[in-house]
């Protein structure tokens, strides 16, 4: 089994890399911290992973994606999973005042996952074969005052998803979509930690089940879909007035 991680340090892709290391795959990580990732590649190893390619890679600089995706299918021969998984969170008042805060988020949180898939479907079709799962965000579901600048990039990723996975429709490549809730990781440390936070493990367990049973938009934990199927279903004015 070849997998290839694109995000491999985030805290969430870690604890589903994990997961899979008991297979004996072959990894392709790529993530932009050398030494965070040689460290994950060093514990898959101990995990049962037969290998862990490490790659480096600023992910929101296209010439880089270009590149690194080309070495990673040339070095691999094509994937079977291929799981996107990184991102961050924009601090949402300052991007209110500040244009360039705005793009900054959109650039990593939406473009660069865009263009990723538009490097790497190529790829994937040529070989016919295998799962592209996608991690995205509940934010992306409705938008909340809180966070509507985060919840704006998810929403175009989801929206793109939808799409692309209609292109794939007539090919043997699964698409899956992820929506997790909040996760108890780097991304969210500055916040205060409630019942609704999630272990990363807790979110790489549903992601392996997603991937083994080819699912298409999943919600990690599975309870979010009822919640976020009630915040969809409330009428703006009442939206309008909630605090989160
Ligand atoms: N935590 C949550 O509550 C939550 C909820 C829903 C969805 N998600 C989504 O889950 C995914 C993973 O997040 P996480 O919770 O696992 O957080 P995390 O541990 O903080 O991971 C975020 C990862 O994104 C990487 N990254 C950010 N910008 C990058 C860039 N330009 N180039 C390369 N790598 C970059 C970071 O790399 P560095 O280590 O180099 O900074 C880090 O590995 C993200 O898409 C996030 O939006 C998270």
């Amino acid at each position: 089994m070849k997998i290839l991680i694109v995000g491999a340090t985030s805290a969430i892709a870690i604890a589903t890399a994990r997961r899979f290391a008991i297979r004996n795959p072959h990894f392709c990580l790529l993530a932009r911290n050398i030494s965070k990732m040689e460290s994950v590649s060093k514990d898959l190893i101990i995990r049962g992973a037969a290998s862990a390619k490490c790659l480096s890679i600023d992910l929101v600089d296209q010439d880089q994606q270009t590149a690194k995706i080309k070495e990673a299918f040339s070095l691999f021969k094509g994937f079977d999973v291929v799981l996107i998984c990184y991102g961050f969170l924009p601090n949402q008042s300052q991007c209110e005042t500040n244009i360039k805060q705005i793009n900054n988020a959109l650039d990593c949180n939406a473009l660069s996952v865009l263009s990723l898939l538009t490097t790497l479907v190529p790829y994937m079709e040529n070989s016919n074969k295998g799962t592209i799962a996608v991690v995205t965000s509940v934010a992306g579901d409705r938008g909340r005052r809180s966070n509507f600048i985060y919840g704006s990039a998810k929403a175009m990723v989801s929206s793109y998803l939808q799409g692309l996975r209609g292109k794939l429709a007539k090919t043997n490549i699964s698409l899956l979509e992820i929506r997790p809730g909040l996760v108890d990781s780097p991304m969210t440390s500055h916040l205060p930690k409630t019942r609704l936070f999630s272990s990363p493990d807790t979110i790489g367990k549903k992601i392996e089940w997603g991937i083994d049973k080819q699912k298409t938009t999943i919600y990690a934990p599975g309870y979010w879909r009822p919640i976020m199927w009630v915040v969809k279903l409330m009428p703006d004015k009442l939206f309008m007035r909630v605090k989160f």
